[in-house]
């Protein structure tokens, strides 16, 4: 390896208090636990509370982030947030969480890929390192979809929940512990099956969320499949070679079914879809979090990270832990 690479130094995650469990859900709407679990793996996941909005998840996300790394807020030049469930249309939730964490010089903004959002995010950020335009960074992914979902739709409003998850980044030279390399799609073509219908300059709604779910899936684990094999290829590495994946968690069947055109076994997969549900960009760092913490994850495991999300957007990392 030659030149300035990234390395992750720690992450992060913050979940909102409350739990909602699939029978919560049955009891308000016609569905069942029995039906969330057999289609998408979900047992329950978390809401924001009323006043909490998607920077406070975000702010103790990073800041946890910035303790494991052992790093202060001071000493960043760059956050970029994935989102869309920003606070507010405009200025973006990063400048938000950037004032909270009392940083005042740097840049930060949002990226908008809806599940994608954080390998997008850490593509931008990658490159802004690379580049040596940033030396360290901070990269989150921080949704409430529980805003935006329409709680009398059963087939969407119990898929999703809320929380925030952080890396941060910095700067390494010859280090064989770096991120190889981000890989990322999109096809504006299927905009129309996931999207929210509403928005500032259509609606002046903020809308909600609506979803093709069968038509999603099977793009989901075609197009998974796809970029996971282009980010193998790119760096010569078959699937032996990773030690877990840490995907982005929208329902256990298109986590196994990719496991299984791949030949990644279950046991080398971080899954959270259970407790989280899907929490779109948040959903990946989160599972890191998840697999970091309870010891799997161990320094220079080699991670692969994928994505699929509104758009189509699509996406994957390779990086040494
Ligand atoms: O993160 C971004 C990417 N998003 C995704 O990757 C999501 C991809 N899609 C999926 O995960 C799955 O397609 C769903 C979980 C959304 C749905 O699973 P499915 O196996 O594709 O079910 P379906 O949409 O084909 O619906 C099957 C049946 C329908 O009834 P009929 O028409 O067979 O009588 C639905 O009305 O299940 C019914 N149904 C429900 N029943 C109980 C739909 N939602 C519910 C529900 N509770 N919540």
């Amino acid at each position: 390896m030659t030149g300035r690479r990234t390395q992750f130094r720690g992450v992060g995650a913050y979940l909102p208090e409350r739990i909602v469990t699939n029978d919560e859900l049955a009891a308000r709407m016609d569905t069942s636990d029995a039906w969330i679990r057999e289609r998408t793996g979900i047992r329950e996941r978390r809401i924001a509370a009323p006043d909490e909005k998607t920077s406070d998840l975000a702010l103790e996300a990073s800041r946890r982030a910035l303790a494991a790394a052992g790093r202060d807020a001071c000493e960043l030049d760059l956050i970029v947030l994935a989102t869309a469930t920003p606070d507010r249309t405009f200025p973006s939730t990063a400048t938000a969480v950037q004032a909270g964490l009392g940083m005042t010089g740097g840049a930060a903004f949002d990226v908008q890929a809806v599940c994608s959002g954080f390998i997008y995010a850490l593509a931008v950020a990658d490159n802004f390192i690379r580049a040596g335009q940033s030396r360290s960074a901070l990269v989150i992914g921080a949704e409430t979809f529980s805003r935006i979902l329409d709680w009398n739709e059963r087939e969407t409003s119990v898929l999703f929940g809320d929380g925030a998850g952080a890396v941060v980044l910095e700067a390494c030279e010859d280090d064989p512990r770096h991120l190889l390399s981000t890989h990322l799609h999109s096809d504006g073509r299927h905009g129309d099956m996931l999207y929210v219908d509403g928005g500032p300059s259509s609606t002046r709604t903020v809308g909600h969320l609506r979803m093709k779910g069968r038509e999603v899936f099977k793009h989901a684990v075609t197009n998974l499949t796809e970029v996971v094999d282009e980010a193998l290829a790119a760096n010569g590495l078959g699937p032996e070679a990773i030690d877990w994946v840490v995907p982005h968690q929208a329902n256990l069947r298109i986590l196994r079914a990719t496991g299984r055109k791949l030949g990644i076994g279950d046991d080398r997969v971080i899954v959270t879809v259970d407790r989280h549900a899907n929490t779109s960009a948040a959903s990946i760092p989160l599972a890191l979090a998840a697999g970091v913490g309870d010891g799997r994850i161990s320094e220079g495991d080699m991670l692969l990270l994928e994505a699929m999300g509104g758009g189509f957007t699509w996406g994957a990392a390779l990086a040494r832990w």
